[in-house]
């Protein structure tokens, strides 16, 4: 051995230094969802019970983590998506806020249910302070299957979450190989395994053999661009959203005012169009002080602004996240334009 290089050793072995400890800190947060999922048979793949194992037996189940980073695991829900409230997802920001402004940890991973992934991950892009990577995965299968999806999504999860690369993109969704971004990704469909797209944008990039290669960055603003700070709220505004179909009736409107919602999110026909007796009650709780925001059913394209109804809002956003961004955005103003030029901008 040369002289330096056994310098080299000696100081390493004497600082008690190896190769692990270069390994970035990693802390999953564990919600639940079928990610956690317990079913009764090998084969049971529907109606069984989501968020049935906790964070330390997840990570166990997946012991080549270890090899990507240093990870420790918290609880911070055990819950179905469906559950999910903004009690939880407010709760779930500050958390991660508080971590990443941690020296020691270098990223975060968030186990979540597949149901409400298209909200959870776009409430804290638009809420988290940090550059650090922030990725949510979940899994179609629960952990009993055969083949189950969850401890390939938590590694890769983990992989992205480590990796340098993956720093100020905001927050980032991987399942199945793919890397996709939280302001785009959608659940397409109810049992597939390659559910989460992003039908319009496509995906950021990809993950094979723990390798990986990204492709696109999100223009849309995020993190540390972002104006919203929930890190001393205690709750976020009530939103609904309201469904357009043939024969959608005003008393919707009425129950909506009645509970004193601060915004309401149309999910119109085809580019938002609003049916006669929609209108009407569009009219009523506009008249209420009730901040309306026009979004598509279709889960895609965009709705223009209607010149004839300058308080109405509209946007891309699919309805779900269309909410997310109304409840974060009544947190600062109800002026329907300043909101307007937040759903231009995020
Ligand atoms: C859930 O969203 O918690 C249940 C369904 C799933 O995770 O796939």
């Amino acid at each position: 051995m040369k002289l330096g290089a056994f310098f080299v050793t000696a100081l390493l072995l004497m600082s008690g230094s190896t190769f692990a400890d270069k390994l970035p800190n990693i802390v999953i947060l564990a919600t639940g969802g079928t990610i956690a999922g317990s079913a009764t048979s090998h084969t049971q793949t529907t109606g069984y019970k989501p968020g049935a194992i906790g964070v330390q037996n997840l990570i166990n189940a997946v012991p080549e983590v270890n090899k990507v980073a240093h990870v420790t695991g918290e609880q911070v829900a055990n819950i179905g998506s469906e559950n999910m409230t903004s009690d939880v997802i407010l709760k779930l920001s500050k958390r991660v806020n508080e971590l990443l402004s941690q020296k020691d940890v270098d990223g975060v991973v968030i186990t979540h249910g597949t149901d409400t992934l298209d909200e959870t991950p776009y409430f804290l892009n638009l809420t988290v302070k940090s550059d650090k990577p922030v990725v949510f995965t979940a899994a179609m299968r629960p952990a009993t299957a055969i083949s189950a999806d969850g401890p390939m999504n938590l590694l890769e999860a983990v992989t992205v979450a480590s990796n340098e690369q993956s720093k100020g993109r905001g927050v980032l969704v991987v399942l199945n190989d793919k890397i996709g971004a939280a302001r785009f990704m959608t659940k397409t469909n109810a049992n597939s395994l390659d559910t989460f797209k992003a039908p319009e944008e496509g995906y950021l990039g990809t993950i094979i053999d723990g390798h990986i290669e990204y492709n696109n960055r999100v223009e849309k603003k995020h993190t540390t661009d972002s104006i919203f700070d929930v890190r001393q709220l205690n709750e976020l505004p009530p939103v609904v959203i309201i469904y357009g179909y043939q024969d959608d009736p005003e008393y919707i409107y009425d129950a909506a005012i009645a509970h004193h919602v601060k915004g309401i999110i149309y999910a119109g026909t085809g580019a938002g169009s609003v049916s006669v007796r929609s209108d009407a009650g569009i009219k009523k709780a506009e008249k209420a002080g009730i901040v309306v925001v026009r979004s598509s059913r279709t889960g895609g394209g965009s709705v223009p602004v209607d010149s004839a109804q300058p308080g109405l809002v509209s946007g891309t956003l699919n309805p779900a996240k269309a909410r997310i961004l109304l409840m974060t955005a009544l947190t600062k103003t109800n002026d329907p334009v300043q909101i307007q030029q937040f759903f231009n901008q995020y």
